[in-house]
């Protein structure tokens, strides 16, 4: 016990030195300040909520989640885990991350990890509403009744102490593009031109940072948007080069980054006390998908799910007999969604380089 006794002691950069010298996310859980991961977004980070929505964009069935833990189809767009799946086991906060909405939980089970996300979702109120899913205000209205039913657990101070030291990871934007502007359906392309939907998109960011700020977050994770025009399902409508990445769309992502980058920088000054870190994913992922074989993958141009041309949700089901058999070949799992060796991947770049800036 004295070893162990002692590592609860360690000083933060003894335990940081611990930490960095972890093989990997799947060793041992490494014991630091963090008492909880809080996660907002979309199918990047969704748990299951959709499970419990009344909306066509699902995946609780097979082959879905057929490398998770016992096999079992979740709800998670992934044939495993996600990137905050990873992130939790390796804080020392279990192996999952679970949905909110899942009423087989309880408030004990989201004391340590709890995801409000929904596949589908977006900044912009009119992305949710294309496929009936949860916007993004109303995840804010779960986190504040979470907050209440974590002191009722708790009691104040010490529900106090989890809302300020847990990491909150927020990864949301894609849809807002693929799903609203440029699938035209909602109409927000006649009102706004590319570059102004970016900024309506950063300024809904900065409102959704500011309001989780004022309810108690210091400790947050933002995602940048990855090169969306390589998504499989991009590439097969992509009409200028079938089969390419849309430039546009890679070009808009980056754009898009760079100006979060201006207002995080803003945010960090006029919000005291707020560590807000973007996961800037953009380069991570172009670099997986020109290089595959350099990080361990044969196939970057399709999912392995189906043809992985365009299926994802209920046209990635069992009854199609083109599913590749080793999804760890693959960069992509589905159409639109990365599989879990590349989310341990975003994870253990996540543990190796960026949680040292929340622990001081
Ligand atoms: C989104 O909808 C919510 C609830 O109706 C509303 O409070 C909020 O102002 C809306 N946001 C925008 C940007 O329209
Ligand atoms: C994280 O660090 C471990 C141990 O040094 C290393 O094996 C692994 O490749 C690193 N992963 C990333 C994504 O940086």
């Amino acid at each position: 016990m004295a070893s162990r006794f002692s590592f609860f002691f360690f000083p933060i950069s003894a335990a940081l030195l611990c930490l960095r010298a972890l093989p990997s996310s799947a060793a041992e859980p490494a014991r630091t300040s963090i008492p909880a991961i809080i996660v907002f977004g979309d199918s990047t980070v969704d748990t299951g909520n959709n499970n419990f929505v009344k909306t066509v964009l699902r995946s609780n069935f097979k082959p879905y989640g057929r490398d998770f833990i016992a096999g079992k189809p979740t709800g998670r767009f992934c044939n495993g885990r996600l990137a905050t799946d990873f992130m939790a086991e390796a804080l020392g906060l279990g192996e999952e991350v679970p949905a909110y909405l899942d009423p087989a939980r309880s408030i004990q089970d989201f004391a340590k990890a709890v995801c409000f996300a929904s596949a589908g979702t977006g900044m912009d109120n009119a992305t949710a509403g294309v496929l009936n899913v949860i916007p993004l205000w109303r995840e804010v209205e779960y986190f504040k009744q979470y907050r209440r039913r974590l002191r009722q657990l708790l009691g104040g101070d010490a529900a106090r102490r989890t809302i300020s030291e847990a990491l909150y990871v927020v990864s949301i934007g894609t849809n807002d593009f693929l799903e609203n502007y440029y699938l035209l359906v909602t109409g927000r392309f006649k009102q706004f031109t590319v570059s102004e939907f970016e900024d309506f998109l950063v300024g809904l960011a900065a409102e959704f940072l500011t309001e989780i700020y004022r309810l108690g977050a210091r400790k947050v994770l933002f995602t940048g948007l990855s090169p969306m025009g390589c998504l499989p399902l991009e590439r097969t409508i992509n009409w200028i080069g079938i089969g390419e990445c849309n430039d546009e769309y890679n070009a808009v992502a980056a754009e898009y980054n760079a100006k979060l980058e201006v207002m995080v920088n803003e945010l960090r000054v006029s919000l005291p006390g707020l560590t807000l870190i973007i996961n800037r994913v953009y380069n991570l992922l172009l670099e997986m998908i020109q290089n595959p074989a350099q990080h361990g993958f044969e196939t970057a141009d399709r999912g392995c799910c189906a043809t992985g041309l365009l299926e994802m949700g209920y046209l990635c089901n069992e009854f199609n007999p083109h599913t590749c058999p080793d999804a760890d070949k693959y960069v992509f799992w589905d159409a639109f969604h990365p599989t879990q060796k590349v989310n341990q991947i975003v994870a253990d770049r996540f543990i190796n380089h960026t949680l040292a800036e929340f622990l001081d």
